[in-house]
């Protein structure tokens, strides 16, 4: 089971989740230091990122984490606030500057290649004080902040990132008000974060292509989240429609507009207008794009990124009363099957990843893939041997295996989420996604292998699953 000669094998983190150093040094607030800071119990135990690993002082600790494991490549994030304090350009933080510099040239000196995520959910506050995701002129701030990264890191850096999962974001944050800024807006707040979110990533692709790719010759895509879903009764035609919208409302609707022509899913525009119209709302709660703004963003990206995490069977459900919400509009009941088991809210579904590669492969015109993120977490306390999560993840790999062998998908990396237990959101640190624990109790935040970690370097080394247990 040998994979294909150059294959990436990644872990990754995101800022928040990991740094700490909250205002250390200049560092400006992000929407989630002012969340976790209002309490409230939104976030398990009031938990914060406050000092989370304490990546922001212990870089070089991680950096002998990845080092253990062998990685080729290392996906990481910016905090925004870190390098601009209150989103703009206006004031530079030069400590921010000096920290990711040192970041990536630790990792270039050791062979490493940096995959660098400009945004993974921590809005400077400041911005969101302006409307945030909400709100259109954040298309401009983040475009301005994109350039910046571009031009500061770009030398060194040629695999972007530039949002992560703005499904999740979109629905989280602003439609559901789960995450920061807190507010619910069901049905609507979604939809207009989205179609913000959309552009703003169109804009930064355009200004990295015009710009600086000639110079820099790098990648630059969006990493999207989608779980795969199968129809509750395969024989059912209404349950077959209602898999096809479960993947219409989470991954195409992101996917389409940016891979083939600008716009969003016909199913997604046609059930939101009509839902809408049910409702008495006087036009589609679905923003449009406009015929200029579908040719900006047709087309940019220059790769595949996709998280995979778990799998759901679905359901048609009718809105009889026109409820409001995202998963409303799709008409949609999601539910596991009996026999899968689970932790939390990963049902452990391996072979659903070949299914969701296979399908972007044949939609999307078999573009160049990077799994970006694939996890398991484990409840706290998680032992360190957690070969039971290891039997799982080496049945994902001999997945990920069948896709490029058989199915021919162009899988080019994958990376795991995480290097690090750190900060789970909402679950804070009872959701331990780490392939290295973090005692979170202990000031000096030690670092240590799960079985997972070693089993995965032999991996990386042996380039497959030969070798491993
Ligand atoms: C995806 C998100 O990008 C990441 O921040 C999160 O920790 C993992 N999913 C696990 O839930």
């Amino acid at each position: 089971m040998a994979f294909p000669a150059g294959f990436g094998w990644g872990a990754a983190t995101a800022a928040y989740q990991v740094e700490g150093g909250w205002n250390a040094d200049g560092k400006g607030p992000s929407v989630w230091d002012t969340f976790t800071h209002q309490g409230g119990e939104r976030v398990f135990k009031n938990q914060t990122g406050d000092v989370a690993c304490g990546s922001y002082t212990l870089w070089e600790e991680d950096l002998k984490c990845i080092k253990q494991l062998g990685l080729t490549h290392y996906r990481f994030s910016l905090s925004w606030s870190r390098l601009l304090p209150d989103g703009t350009t206006g004031f530079i933080n030069q400590k921010g500057i000096a920290y990711y510099n040192k970041i990536i040239d630790d990792l270039l000196a050791n062979g490493v290649i940096p995959i660098v995520t400009l945004y993974h959910f921590d809005l400077p506050q400041a911005l969101e004080d302006q409307g945030g995701w909400l709100s259109e002129a954040v298309i401009d701030s983040f475009n301005k902040y994109a350039q910046f990264c571009f031009s500061t890191f770009g030398d060194r850096v040629k695999q972007w990132i530039t949002i992560n999962e703005p499904g999740i974001l979109a629905l989280f944050a602003y439609d559901l008000g789960m995450f920061p800024p807190g507010v619910p807006h069901f049905g609507t707040g979604g939809y207009q974060a989205a179609h913000n979110l959309i552009k703003a990533h169109a804009r930064a692709w355009h200004s990295y292509d015009s710009l600086f790719r000639k110079e820099q010759k790098g990648m630059v895509s969006i990493a999207l989240f989608s779980g795969w879903v199968e129809p509750a009764d395969p024989n059912s035609m209404a349950d077959q429609e209602a898999a096809k919208r479960a993947i219409a409302f989470q991954l195409d609707f992101f996917a389409k507009p940016i891979f083939i022509d600008g716009d969003y899913p016909e199913v997604v525009k046609s059930h939101v207008a009509s839902m809408s119209k049910k409702q008495g709302y006087p036009s589609s709660r679905l923003p449009e794009f406009t015929e200029e703004e579908k040719k900006m963003i047709k087309g940019t990206a220059d790769f595949f990124a996709m998280h995979y995490y778990t799998a759901r069977l679905v359901k048609y459900r009718e809105n009889e009363k026109g409820e409001l919400g995202i998963c409303q509009d799709a008409e949609v009941d999601f539910f596991p099957d009996p026999s899968w088991k689970s932790v939390d809210w990963v049902y452990m579904v391996p072979w659903g990843i070949r299914k969701l590669l296979k399908y972007i492969a044949d939609m999307y015109n078999n573009p160049v893939i990077y799994i970006t993120e694939l996890g398991l977490p484990q409840k706290d306390p998680a032992p360190l041997d957690d070969t039971q999560r290891w039997e799982y993840f080496r049945q994902i790999f001999q997945e990920l295996f069948k896709a490029i062998q058989l199915d021919k998908v162009n899988l080019k990396v994958c990376c795991m989420w995480s290097l690090l237990d750190n900060f789970e959101w909402t679950q804070g640190y009872s959701s331990r996604f780490g392939l290295f624990h973090v005692d979170f109790e202990d000031p000096a935040r030690p670092r240590v292998p799960y079985t997972s970690a070693k089993e995965y370097a032999k991996i990386i080394r042996n380039n497959g699953l030969e070798g491993c247990l």
